[in-house]
């Protein structure tokens, strides 16, 4: 099983993902979790962009990144786990291209239909929902403070676009609540689907 969690930055994907993680591990599943971008060769650059003083990529260079991470991901970890009949869930996903690249321009559907050729399908995909003012004192910045993604305007931006989107099994989660009440929302909703 191949679960997803997206959202702009700060709606608490990384707390709900351990969470989730733990809850899964606890019934005697096997389950691992990972993130994108990832600790990889192209992860390792992407994220370095996040910070560099020259700022981030040109938008073609980081396209082809952010693509030559998930395409490794995929072959090297997603599809191994599923194989292998585990559950695997996951800190961001090509939704987050969809939002982020979108954002700078890129078209949404076309972002989508290049990763449905390579990328396999989630079964599940939680979108974390809170307004940017929650997400930005959450990654404790103030407006126009954050690294080169977290920009106020930025991340309206990505948020309109994470409300737009459709898909079978894709659920949005009020993330404005405690974690432990979005836990249980999102437990219940994966319980259910594994039934
Ligand atoms: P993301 O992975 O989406 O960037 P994190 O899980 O890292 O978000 O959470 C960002 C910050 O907000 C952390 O300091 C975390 O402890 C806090 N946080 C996470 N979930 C909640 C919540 N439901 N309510 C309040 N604060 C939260
Ligand atoms: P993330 O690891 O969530 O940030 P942090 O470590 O600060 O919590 O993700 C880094 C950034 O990468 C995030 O702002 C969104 C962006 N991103 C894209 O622009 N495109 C993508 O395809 C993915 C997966 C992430």
């Amino acid at each position: 099983m191949f679960i997803v969690f997206e959202g702009i930055d700060g709606t608490g994907k990384s707390t709900q993902v351990k969470m989730l993680t733990e809850a899964l591990q606890e019934r005697g599943l096997a389950v691992q979790s990972s993130y994108e971008p990832t600790n990889g060769q192209y992860g390792k650059l992407l994220r370095e962009s996040m910070t560099r003083p020259e700022g981030r990529y040109p938008l073609a260079e980081e396209l082809d990144l952010f693509y030559k991470d998930r395409q490794e991901h995929v072959e090297t970890l997603i599809n191994p786990a599923l194989e292998r009949e585990e559950v695997i869930i996951l800190d961001r996903y090509y939704y987050s291209m969809m939002a982020y690249q979108g954002a700078r321009g890129v078209d949404v559907d076309e972002i989508r239909a290049k990763n449905e050729e390579f990328a396999t399908t989630p079964d599940l995909i939680f979108v974390l929902t809170v307004p940017i003012e929650v997400s930005l004192e959450r990654i404790g910045v103030r407006d126009g403070e954050g690294n080169a993604f977290e920009k106020r305007e930025n991340l309206e931006k990505c948020a309109d676009i994470f409300a737009s989107l459709e898909d079978d099994n894709l659920f949005f989660i009020d993330a404005t609540r405690s974690p432990a009440e979005i836990h249980e929302e999102i437990r219940r909703l994966t319980l259910g689907y594994m039934l």
